[in-house]
């Protein structure tokens, strides 16, 4: 069964997005924005509140499981913090070795370690023999950092390490998020090693999807940005692989959606810093949705939690009445 796992965005797949995302369906698996681990020990709460789904079976409220993702340099850091998810009840860990942020690399976090096989490699090992033998261990990479030189040596070094899957971003650090994404080096990073590869990047709806794992070769596939533009984008992938029609969300579903994580960010963040949520997300969607495109410009001045409240109030019995007239 071909699976779609719902990539790792840091500031954007919060436990909230997961949840509402899982539960339109589709998606197999998620992975948590990445948890920095420098040389100091994150307390209990931290990873907690980080990632509440440790407290109910690692799942989404919608059950979906969720890969719990670590970012840092330090192996015995990384081991020792690994440990601790699994004590509170992580199910699989994840290694984050693809980041481009400056503030990250600076510190031999992420991407930066792209150019490091051997460290990538005592990574990958310290943090596989601190974990039980069921516990999953998965890594992602992105194809280098300046070049593609090292990109099999590293992939070769996280399965050597033990990692038993890794995505693979088809991109290296400085192409950024600039398209394309180089699906056919995924191809060759799979032909190399022996563990599962998973393809990542650029897949913004079906033709995206079949072409990626066409030339990737791969069966499972990560979908981030195009799930943010489409919410539906996993389940419609699902359906028209058993064969039925694609699922169309119309714009009451996503606006549905859009409500429902607008009261839940009210829950986690101070006033001030609510907006700034809400629009990050219509920002994304309005790439592929014109609707989220005008609710984008109705909603860019606006800083009162109760203005936000009316506009999309109004917006749903708009959008409900306009269903309503087209059935
Ligand atoms: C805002 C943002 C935050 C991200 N945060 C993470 C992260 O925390 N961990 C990670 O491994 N990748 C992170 N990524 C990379 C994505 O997981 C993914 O590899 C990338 O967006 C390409 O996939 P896409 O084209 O389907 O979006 C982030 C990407 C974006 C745009």
């Amino acid at each position: 069964m071909a699976n779609i796992m719902l990539a790792p965005m840091e500031g954007v797949v919060d436990a909230n997005m997961r949840n509402l995302l899982t539960t339109v369906g589709g998606i197999d698996t998620c992975v948590t924005e990445f948890i920095r681990i420098t040389a100091q020990q994150l307390p209990e709460r931290d990873l907690i509140k980080k990632v509440p789904e440790l407290a109910r079976g690692s799942v989404t409220s919608a059950g979906v499981p969720v890969v719990v993702q670590f970012l840092g340099s330090d192996p015995e850091m990384l081991a020792y913090h690994a440990q601790l998810a699994v004590k509170l009840g992580a199910s699989a860990i994840d290694l984050n070795f693809g980041c481009p942020s400056k503030a990250v690399n600076k510190h031999r976090g992420g991407a930066a370690l792209l150019g490091e096989p051997d460290t990538l490699f005592d990574i990958v090992k310290k943090v596989r023999d601190a974990l039980p033998e069921t516990v999953p261990l998965s890594a992602k990479m992105r194809l280098g950092i300046k070049d593609k030189n090292l990109a099999l040596e590293n992939a070769s070094a996280i399965a050597e390490g033990g990692a038993s899957s890794l995505v693979v971003h088809a991109r290296t650090k400085i192409e950024g998020y600039r398209p394309p994404a180089h699906w056919q080096w995924i191809d060759k990073i799979r032909r190399a090693v022996d563990i599962k590869i998973i393809a990542n990047g650029d897949i913004w709806n079906w033709q995206d999807y079949q072409q990626c794992r066409l030339v990737s070769g791969c069966e499972d596939v990560m979908i981030g940005r195009g799930l943010l533009a489409d919410p539906s984008l996993a389940l419609s992938i699902k359906q028209r692989l058993a064969g039925g029609e694609e699922a169309v969300f119309d714009w009451l579903d996503n606006l549905l959606l859009i409500e429902a994580y607008y009261v839940n960010v009210q829950q986690q963040l101070p006033p001030p810093f609510v907006p700034g949520r809400v629009k990050q997300w219509l920002n994304m969607m309005r790439v592929k949705n014109p609707h989220a495109q005008l609710l984008f410009d109705k909603m860019k001045q606006l800083k009162l939690l109760d203005e936000i409240t009316y506009l999309l109030k109004s917006e749903i019995i708009q959008a409900r009445q306009q269903r309503e007239d087209r059935l």
